[in-house]
């Protein structure tokens, strides 16, 4: 009997024969190169994983997923799937002609003939897809600040999958998971879609969904891009593994889907039910606040904790998949059982911890029952989020030349290298402006790439556990503001400004530099004829009249450690 599950699903690619003909004849086209969101979506489209899209969105199809989430054609399809690139890029560009997309080193993956070139309206799309044109909303943020301003539609010819180092026998195309379901006779299967580490809530409910029904059960996690901060996909992976013994024998497998996700909630959900019955699901769990991008810039949520599954439910015929909506999960202590929370026996104690209450003990060390997870997940959670007290840092310290930084910083470096435990680089503004930075001079755009380069340095070491020390002038607030969420993706960034006066600091003059600016003979001096701009909110601002050097680094020191970032 051939079931729906089994058929095989159209794909998008040429014979392997063709495809090396087109890399050939392709390489004169111009060409794309993709962004990491556009491969996400270029390998679904190209797999069928996005079926029954057959390219990046026309300008009409657009409209319509915009609108009233269907295509052209009338087919549901509730996220623009688009190629946004840049002015210049669409100025070169007909609609007729083919261009070629090469991933980021290069390699041509598809052909797109390009039949629409369009400037959206993404004000409307924000509003229309999202719900808000709210830049709380990473998927609006993305749009506004990282999409390009024109998108350009039309059919894909494949030619090759991108490329993955990672994890490669988890991957499976919608034809692979196909394939597998039918070898294991498996006609029924639920998928659980997930951005998040398997504790035991999770466990329970993937395990109920498929016991209510009565389906084999496919762990299904998102690895293609999730929500910025989320828990990175190489230690879930780790997680997810640790856990599959814990469903009962030969009903369970795990894929990994390279999906990037919007966090577009309801509308999200209902892509995620069509990705799934693409690849050959049967079932869908749509749990609480699916695919939720967290809280708006009132501080609000921006959808209903059930939207996902009343939209999902409302279109699952059309879709021809079932929904197995799930209410959140919760621990009863007297019953040491997990049930859904309108389950819940009267006067019992619910426990329950939240996402950010979890990060909390990581970060702190706390201890995290065993009801809440298994020690396997906690145990590789710890192992990639170490307690703060062991985790990298930068100390930048910003203020006007011989306002005493390095002094400070090297008194601090020899504190903390007292202390020991974690390796310590100082980066101070004389040398990186003789090993990093010799050719540059101390216009606004060189200084801005001096402090970058310090910036990118320091996000390595604090990346790495190491500790970073910074002593430029660094006069700009923006160049400092973009040095610390460099930092601050690896670690935490402290900012300390030594508040010397240029008064005191023109009167040490320990370098005769001041004099030299006085008389014109440097130019462009920082504090004599180049601006500084005064650090509104640093971490710590530290004043050297009349304070000896320990002092001032000992404050430091007791910063750091009320951040929790050194502990006795
Ligand atoms: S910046 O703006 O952050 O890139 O500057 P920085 O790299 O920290 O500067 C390092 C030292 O260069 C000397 N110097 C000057 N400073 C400011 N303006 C001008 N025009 C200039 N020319 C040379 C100065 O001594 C800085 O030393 P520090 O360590 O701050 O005393």
């Amino acid at each position: 009997m051939s079931l729906p599950n089994h058929a095989p699903i159209p794909e998008l690619y040429v014979s392997s024969d063709s495809a090396q003909k087109l890399k050939h004849e392709a390489a004169g086209l111009p060409s794309w190169d993709l962004t990491q969101r556009q491969i996400c979506d270029l390998e679904l489209l190209m797999n069928g994983g996005f079926h029954p899209l057959k390219g990046f969105l026309t300008e009409a199809d657009y409209d319509g997923v915009v609108e009233n989430m269907r295509l052209a054609s009338g087919a549901l399809w509730p996220i623009p799937v688009t190629l946004d690139v840049s002015e210049e890029f669409a100025a070169r560009v007909e609609p007729g002609q083919d261009i070629a997309l090469r991933d980021q080193e290069g390699v041509i993956l598809a052909i797109l003939s390009v039949t629409d070139r369009w400037t959206p309206d993404k004000k409307r799309e924000a509003v229309s897809v999202f719900g808000a044109d709210d830049i709380a909303h990473p998927a609006v943020n993305y749009l506004h600040h990282k999409a390009g301003p024109v998108y350009l539609g039309g059919p894909i010819t494949g030619i090759q999958q991108p490329v993955h180092y990672d994890f490669k026998g988890r991957r499976d195309t919608p034809n692979e998971l196909r394939a597998y379901f039918r070898k294991l006779g498996w006609t029924r299967v639920v998928a659980f879609q997930t951005r998040n580490p398997l504790h035991r809530a999770h466990q329970e409910l993937t395990f109920r969904a498929a016991r209510e029904a009565q389906a084999n059960l496919l762990i299904h996690p998102t690895v293609g891009m999730t929500k910025p901060g989320d828990v990175d996909h190489f230690t879930r992976v780790r997680c997810y593994e640790a856990v599959l013994d814990k469903y009962p024998a030969a009903t369970t497998h795990l894929s990994l889907l390279g999906l990037a996700m919007r966090m577009g909630g309801p509308r999200e959900a209902m892509w995620h039910a069509i990705i799934r019955k693409n690849h050959g699901l049967t079932h869908f769990i749509v749990g609480r606040d699916h695919a939720g991008p967290g809280k708006n810039s009132q501080g609000k949520d921006f959808y209903g904790p059930y939207d996902a599954q009343e939209l999902v439910k409302k279109h699952a015929a059309e879709i021809g998949i079932e929904v197995v909506p799930f209410k959140q999960m919760v621990y009863v202590q007297e019953k040491a059982q997990y049930f859904p929370i309108d389950e819940v026996p009267e006067g019992a104690t619910v426990l329950d911890i939240s996402g950010t209450e979890l990060r909390r003990r990581l970060r702190e060390g706390l201890e995290i029952p065993e009801w809440f997870s298994f020690p396997e997940v906690v145990q590789e959670l710890r192992r990639t989020s170490p307690p703060r007290a062991r985790q990298g840092f930068t100390v930048f310290f910003t203020g006007f030349s011989g306002s005493g930084k390095s002094t400070i910083a090297n008194a601090l470096m020899v504190k903390l290298m007292e202390m020991g435990g974690r390796p310590v680089t100082l980066l101070d503004g004389d040398v990186v402006r003789k090993h990093l930075s010799s050719e540059l001079g101390f216009s606004k755009e060189h200084r801005d790439i001096n402090i970058r380069r310090i910036g990118y340095v320091a996000s390595e070491i604090t990346k790495n556990g190491g500790i970073a020390l910074c002593a430029p002038i660094a006069p700009y607030a923006s160049t400092r503001r973009a040095v610390r969420e460099m930092v601050e993706q690896y670690g935490a960034f402290l900012e300390v400004h030594v508040a010397t006066s240029i008064e005191e600091c023109e009167r040490r003059d320990r370098k005769g530099l001041y004099k030299l600016a006085r008389e014109g003979k440097i130019k462009e001096f920082t504090g004599i004829s180049d601006p500084y701009e005064v650090p509104e909110n640093p971490e710590l601002r530290v004043e050297t009249e009349n304070v000896d050097v320990d002092n001032c680094a000992h404050q430091v020191i007791l910063k750091l450690e009320s951040m929790g970032l050194i502990k006795a």
